[in-house]
């Protein structure tokens, strides 16, 4: 066991986040219980977005804010499969045509044109259900305790709902070039984007029964890189690559988006996630978990990312 540690931790952080892709890929190839009834078309639709070819960046971060707490990765997996659905329902939604109105995402069409509007939507609802089912699973299959998951099914249901992504999305949509405000544009950022990522690494520390001190450093951590993530998203939908992206780039442009590079400037964007990182790193350091490094590699690896 120990060996295997040791292993682990001498690993590339690609190969770290290859690893998790792959116990993740096989948490998607047995979505339901073999016994549940499913409508094929459904499957197939939730499937073909599931493993379409995202990051999965905040799978990654459960499993991390779970191990740099010294918790069990098995155990972190169902609620990490589980964030991946909310997000993956949210994507789906965004690019219907009422929303962003794109017609590629992770380098393949839309759900919507592959499978139609109606399908794409029920698929999204089928999405965000299921994720609450999974979370269960932690408890059920690995033994989390039930204190423990209660908290994480009320911070999936805060973080991702009307005071979450949901809301940030809204905010968002009703957000309008020469109208919106900074300050407005960080309250967009932060629900749309940070809220799943702090709630991922809270969850993760969560399950590794982390003190409230850490999950609070975790949650600030979440809330920083959270915005910088977005940060560069929108710097990318600037001067990205639309092939590495697997989306199209100026979307933002195209519908009008109030973004940060509209408000402050490319640099200054750039400086933003630079200046974000570096706290989000301080903090996470400073937070006595037993071994932080991860997630240090992961904000370094999102502050370079191009896709
Ligand atoms: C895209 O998220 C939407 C945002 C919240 C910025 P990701 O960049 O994590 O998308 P995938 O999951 O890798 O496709
Ligand atoms: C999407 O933000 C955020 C959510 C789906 C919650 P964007 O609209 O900027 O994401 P992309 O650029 O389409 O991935
Ligand atoms: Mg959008
Ligand atoms: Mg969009
Ligand atoms: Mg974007």
């Amino acid at each position: 066991m120990r060996q295997v540690k040791s292993l682990n931790n001498r690993i590339s952080i690609h190969q770290y986040m290859n690893d998790i892709g792959d116990r993740l890929d096989r948490e998607f190839s047995n979505l339901f219980p073999t016994s549940w009834k499913v409508p094929e078309t459904l499957r197939e639709s939730m499937s073909y977005s599931l493993k379409a070819g995202g990051k999965r960046m905040r799978p990654l971060l459960v499993v991390a804010a779970c191990e740099a707490g010294g918790g069990n990765r098995d155990a972190a997996l169902p609620v990490a499969a589980a964030v991946e659905m909310v997000h993956t329902y949210s994507l789906i939604h965004d690019d219907l045509p009422a929303m962003d109105n794109d017609d590629y995402r992770r380098g393949k069409l839309t759900n919507h044109k592959v499978f139609g509007e109606a399908s794409a939507i029920l698929a999204g609802d089928a999405l965000l259900t299921h994720a609450f089912y999974s979370v269960i699973q932690a408890s059920r299959q690995h033994g989390v305790s039930a204190e423990r998951v209660l908290t994480i099914v009320e911070d999936l249901a805060e973080y991702a709902g009307p005071r979450g992504m949901v809301g940030g999305q809204v905010a968002d949509m009703e957000g309008e070039q020469g109208l919106t405000t900074l300050e407005q544009l960080e309250y967009i950022h932060l629900h749309k984007t940070s809220d799943l990522i702090m709630f991922s690494l809270m969850a993760g520390g969560h399950i590794a029964n982390c003190s409230e001190s850490q999950i609070e450093s975790l949650r600030t951590f979440g809330h920083h890189i959270g915005l910088a993530f977005q940060i560069q998203d929108d710097i990318l939908d600037l001067v990205g690559d639309e092939s590495k992206l697997g989306k199209p780039v100026q979307s933002d442009l195209k519908q009008e988006k109030v973004t940060y590079p509209y408000f402050i400037g490319l640099d200054a964007s750039k400086r933003e996630v630079e200046r974000l990182t570096a706290e989000a790193k301080r903090v996470i350091s400073e937070g006595n978990f037993t071994d932080p490094t991860r997630l240090l590699e992961i904000a370094d690896f999102l502050m370079a990312r191009d896709h």
